[in-house]
């Protein structure tokens, strides 16, 4: 039987209750108090460049579209007809001069606003009619963007998305500045990979440094020991090699790209240091960057190599590889992961094709890395069904952590910082009732 609910009673600072996995209630309450409330990634604003662009996606449980409108502005609507609730957006992207209810035919414009209801004089003496707001499609409460990253957020009230972003804003501004032009764009499709596990899984892990040694020992280090034998060690080695090796790296190389912790459950792990920092140079990518921004600002931009960033609880982005993996929840032991790849506007194609690389060999549910993840997950959620022990540990290095920029904190790469982190603001967001 379920016991009751009593959040505050499942968060230790060193250890959570086995039920944040495994327990169908506390998911619905994740989705009301959590991603129902916080600021949520919704998508990139090059998804809809032009005036009509829409892509459909979700929020929570809620169903939304990020739309621009005739006026530019990108706007997000909840795809809801205001008559009797029919989705008015059924497919994920597109150009709409208005949208059409397929029901009873009522009409919006872009902006959301009701232009067409059949046979409207029925209506006289009643609430609904074009120019009432009832008639109109509902707008998400808040919605921010941040140098092209577009977030909402449910709650009328709460923190500014600049600063609840706080010590994690300067991993999308890292991103963003390895542009020659200063911008990015979304380009090509979108892996899905859906995990049979809990969503928390999959952010704790972006943040695990005591697990690439072990869980990708069968394919990183198998890939490297290929390529030393075929091209031998002093050679340079493909990208994909490049890419794949450093997963195994030592215990102390993952020790000494470090944390950082900062409110909120944001942070990430790496420094001036990661798996990204030994990647070969790109000269002709050089060239531009300094032509952009000078030889100065060009390697401050460059020795920003962070490995995971977290934006608690559902965006995660690499800035030296230029991709984004979004969270989304669907069950207690079900999660959409959308992996996509981001152009940086004005540099080589070479930028691109690697960042596609990375994606395909790392983030894809068919290939090498990601597939390692998931099952580390899916016998993490089997496993915490057991009734063997309610607790699931987060001791390691507990209370040796120093400030940080922020209002952060920072400690060594093998620390459990970034879990107590992201469970205390669990914990704050959950124990807030509306
Ligand atoms: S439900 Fe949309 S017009 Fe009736
Ligand atoms: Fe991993």
């Amino acid at each position: 039987m379920t016991e009751p609910l009593d959040v505050a009673s499942l968060v230790r600072p060193d250890s959570v209750h086995r039920r944040l996995y495994t327990d169908p209630a506390i998911f619905d309450l994740e989705m009301q108090r959590i991603f129902e409330r916080a600021w949520i990634f919704v998508g990139h604003d090059s998804q809809v460049p032009e005036a009509g662009d829409y892509y459909h996606t979700t929020i929570g449980r809620q169903s939304v579209i990020m739309v621009r409108g005739a006026d530019g502005q990108v706007r997000v609507l909840y795809n809801r007809c205001p008559h009797k609730g029919a989705q008015l957006v059924g497919d994920t992207s597109g150009n709409a001069r208005h949208f059409r209810c397929l029901y009873h035919g009522w009409v919006f414009d872009t902006e959301g606003r009701n232009k067409v209801i059949p046979l409207e004089k029925g209506y006289d003496g009643s609430p609904i009619g074009k120019g009432k707001p009832c008639a109109d499609m509902d707008a998400v409460a808040r919605v921010g963007n941040y140098r092209g990253f577009v977030f909402a957020s449910l709650a009328k009230d709460g923190p500014a998305l600049e600063a609840w972003l706080g010590g994690v804003a300067s991993s999308i501004d890292n991103m963003v500045d390895r542009s020659p032009e200063g911008a990015l764009e979304v380009t090509g499709g979108v892996f899905r990979y859906l995990h049979d596990s809990n969503w928390k899984f999959f952010v704790e892990n972006l943040n695990d440094m005591m697990h690439p040694m072990v869980t990708h020992n069968s394919s990183s280090l198998t890939a490297r020991r290929v390529a030393d034998k075929a091209l031998g060690k002093d050679a340079r080695m493909p990208s994909a090699i490049e890419i794949l090796s450093p997963f195994t790296n030592s215990y102390s190389f993952f020790d000494e790209m470090g944390l950082h912790a900062y409110p909120y459950g944001h942070g990430y792990s790496g420094g001036q240091v990661s798996i990204h920092s030994a990647y070969s140079g790109i000269p002709a990518y050089d060239a531009l960057m300094t032509e952009a921004y000078g030889e100065e600002r060009m390697k401050e931009i460059y020795s920003v190599n962070r490995h995971n960033t977290v934006v608690y609880p559902s965006l995660t982005l690499k800035g030296a590889i230029q991709t984004i993996r979004v969270v989304r929840p669907i069950a207690v032991d079900k999660t959409l992961v959308e992996s996509w790849v981001l152009r940086l506007k004005g540099a080589p194609e070479e930028l691109l094709q690697r960042s596609i690389l990375y994606c395909n060999l790392i983030n894809s549910s068919f290939n090498l890395v990601g597939p390692d993840d998931a099952e580390a997950y899916r016998r993490q959620q089997l496993g915490l069904m057991t009734e063997a022990n309610d607790w699931v540990s987060m001791h390691r290095y507990l209370g040796q952590e120093t400030p940080a920029d922020h209002g952060g904190r920072t400690a060594i790469g093998s620390s459990d910082l970034a879990f107590r982190n992201q469970y205390a603001a669990w914990a704050q967001y959950m124990s807030a009732e509306d």
